[in-house]
């Protein structure tokens, strides 16, 4: 199991892996520019990860202290404009074109599984590809989600729901807002799983194992690469970068892509969209790992995209979407 101490080693040891620093660090440029980022701001960031390279230095500021407070004070107009105009704009846009063709009957109701701010639940709502979305989150972002209820409430709901409870709320809340609403046909996570330990995701899997109806789709968006195909999207090539840090022969990430990643995970979550509450696990598998591992709970790959490296992204880590059924 991963505890705060292996994240902050995990995170250290990236920092200072030279090939991926370098990579992140190039990346970074394409991709910040790209969604509207100053570049005051790309050069701050940058310095603030090289300032960050000490173990001391990282330990303090894993969870958003002094030197990232500092960045989020100075930026915080730029930041709150491009995640609301522009960041999140071009994720729905992403949404729409990748992940909602994944939805093609209309689904009775969906569990946004991790659903964070509630922003993709109700982009769900919106598309009318689904008559209910429950949006649950081991964190709780009331704040947030009365917001996106304001806007349009209807058929859209939040819980909060710790880990440890996840497999009575299946069963028992489940059960209920399934016989108010309609039973729940498909789940869906978007980047989620990385960021719970092998031993959360244990516990998120076996309630959902135990409480989902055989039938019931299972749609993965995650920081993933798929290692056998080519990907849809290839911006700035970047592929090619991101190939370049591996070994040959690969099955597995390298090192060096698993720590770039994980700088990259860090800018996403702890500097840009400022997300304090939320663990930073670095859990990342191959879309292959996903499939080997959803299957020892119960649910039969259907169909996957190789998304890469889209344009309009944050930060430049390989995209998959991977839809699931329950099987017997
Ligand atoms: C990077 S955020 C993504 C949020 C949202 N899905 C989105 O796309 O905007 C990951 C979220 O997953 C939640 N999370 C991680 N592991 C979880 C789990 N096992 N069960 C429920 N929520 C989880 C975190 O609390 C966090 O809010």
């Amino acid at each position: 199991m991963k505890n705060t101490q292996d994240s902050v080693d995990e995170l250290n040891q990236a920092l200072n892996d030279a090939a991926a620093f370098n990579y992140v660090n190039n990346s970074l440029r394409i991709t910040l520019r790209e969604i509207g980022h100053s570049r005051m701001l790309i050069e701050n960031l940058l310095e603030l990860l090289e300032k960050l390279k000490p173990l001391h230095k990282i330990q303090k500021n894993l969870k958003a202290l002094h030197i990232v407070n500092c960045f989020h004070r100075i930026f915080r107009k730029e930041l709150d404009f491009i995640y609301r105009n522009r960041y999140e704009a071009h994720r729905h846009e992403f949404f729409s074109k990748n992940v909602f063709p994944f939805i093609k009957n209309k689904e009775p109701h969906v569990v946004d599984l991790g659903c964070g701010r509630g922003w993709v639940s109700k982009w769900i709502h919106d598309a009318k590809i689904t008559q209910y979305v429950t949006g649950i989150d081991a964190v709780d972002f009331q704040a947030d989600w009365k917001e996106v209820k304001a806007s349009n409430g209807l058929g859209l709901d939040f819980k909060q729901v710790p880990v440890a409870n996840q497999k009575l709320w299946f069963k028992e809340y489940l059960k209920k807002l399934s016989q108010k609403h309609a039973p729940v046909s498909m789940i869906i996570c978007n980047w989620v799983f990385h960021h719970s330990t092998d031993q959360e995701l244990r516990k998120t899997f076996e309630a959902l194992r135990d409480s989902v109806k055989v039938g019931t789709k299972l749609l993965v968006i995650e920081d993933a690469c798929d290692l056998k195909v080519k990907p849809k999207h290839n911006n700035s090539n970047l592929y090619e970068s991101w190939c370049m840090l591996a070994n040959e022969n690969l099955k597995h990430y390298s090192r060096s892509q698993f720590h770039a990643q994980a700088i990259l995970d860090f800018v996403a979550v702890r500097l840009l969209a400022r997300y304090s509450a939320v663990e930073m696990c670095f859990n990342y598998k191959t879309t292959s790992d996903w499939i080997h591992l959803l299957k020892l709970y119960g649910f039969k790959f259907q169909r996957k995209n190789f998304i890469g490296f889209p344009k309009f992204r944050d930060i430049a880590v390989p995209q998959s979407i991977i839809l699931f059924v329950k099987a017997l």
